[in-house]
């Protein structure tokens, strides 16, 4: 089959791309500075260049070990609320990682790349579901820095023929039906594993942020896709860019409130959800539902896993299974 470089593939996403990869028999390297993900992430089986996408050095020895059929791009700096503390940082180093690795690919020959973007490029949405025709308002400098690594991408489009799929992720959630994989941030601010961990203990409650949004029960509603899902949207827009550049929406197209995620940790786990009620979270809007019409028709890409009972039932395995995450699974 064909060798992959993932950049990020010891993170969340990328973890579970790199074993989507393996598991149909392509080889893969992975660029990783290890400063988000986890060595234990990566799978037996893939190599691991450890060092950032900014680093040439680096960036050198993972290219050495291809030739390349396609690099895709996970490794970015990926918290909204962070990035509203420190937007330079956010748009200075996701536009640099972004630039230095298909500049390095395009010099290498391989012209075939798929970013993790994001659903953050729509900002405060006019309609949903959210198609990819809506405008492109970011209200984070998060988003902000993803657009512009799209823009970046369609320069290299246009002077070295890169082809590029960017991939506009809604809310990943879950982990490897398998098991060999999970989320493991630090610092964790996503709902389902905060949740999971304030069910098992081994975190603090949680606080619902906001319960006087327009919505039917007060709280936000997300598009949940479970990770495997969009791991296999990645292999599947890779065909595509033999003869196009592409940018979908990526999400389960169902829309769930917190109080509805909670609502179903707690039965799949069998247990209370501790929390409390809290104000709203700066910069959230009330729904995010993503219309992946163009990816389905285009690809055949629907999800394994669309219930939130399926994503909370593997996240709910990996948590209590992997209660400190990759800490207690010795490196692959
Ligand atoms: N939430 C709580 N309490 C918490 C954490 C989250 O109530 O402790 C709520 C949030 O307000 C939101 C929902 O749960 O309504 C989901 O929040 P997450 O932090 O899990 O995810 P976001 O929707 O904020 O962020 C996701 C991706 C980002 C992406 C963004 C697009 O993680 O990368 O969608 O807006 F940019």
């Amino acid at each position: 089959m064909g060798r992959y470089l993932v950049t990020g593939g010891a993170g969340y996403v990328g973890s579970h791309t790199v074993l989507a990869l393996l598991d149909r028999g392509d080889e893969v390297v992975v660029l990783d500075d290890l400063s988000k993900g986890h060595r234990g992430a990566v799978p037996t089986g893939a190599k691991l260049v450890a060092g950032r996408c900014d680093d040439p050095k680096a960036v050198e020895a993972a290219f050495a070990l291809g030739p390349f059929d396609a690099v895709l791009h996970f490794a970015a700096l990926s918290l909204v609320g962070e990035s509203m503390r420190e937007p330079m940082r956010y748009i200075g180093e996701n536009l640099a990682n972004v630039t230095a690795v298909a500049g390095a690919a395009a010099k290498a020959g391989c012209r075939k790349f798929v970013l993790s973007s994001t659903a953050a490029l729509f900002g405060f949405p006019e309609r949903i579901p959210i198609d990819e025709d809506q405008r492109l308002e970011p209200a984070s400098a998060y988003g902000e820095s993803k657009l512009l690594c799209e823009r970046a991408l369609a320069w290299a489009e246009r002077v070295h023929g890169m082809r590029f799929a960017a991939l506009r992720y809604f809310n990943a959630a879950g982990a490897d039906p398998d098991g060999r994989a999970g989320e493991d941030h630090d610092p964790e601010t996503h709902l389902v594993p905060l949740a999971i961990g304030a069910a098992l203990g081994t975190r603090a409650p949680l606080t619902v942020f906001g319960t006087d949004y327009d919505t039917p029960d007060g709280t936000c509603i997300r598009d949940y896709v479970h990770v495997a899902d969009l791991a296999d949207a990645h292999l599947r827009v890779l065909p595509l860019l033999d003869h196009r550049s592409v940018r979908y929406n990526l999400g389960n197209g169902t829309g769930y409130s917190v109080r509805q995620v909670l609502e179903t940790v707690a039965a799949i786990g069998g247990r209370p959800v501790p929390h409390g009620l809290g104000p709203r979270r700066e910069g959230d809007p009330a729904a995010l539902v993503a219309s992946s019409a163009r990816l389905r028709a285009d690809t055949g890409w629907s999800p394994r896993f669309p219930a939130l009972e399926d994503i909370v039932r593997t996240a709910w395995a990996w948590h209590s299974a992997h209660p400190k995450g990759y800490a207690d699974r010795p490196a692959a």
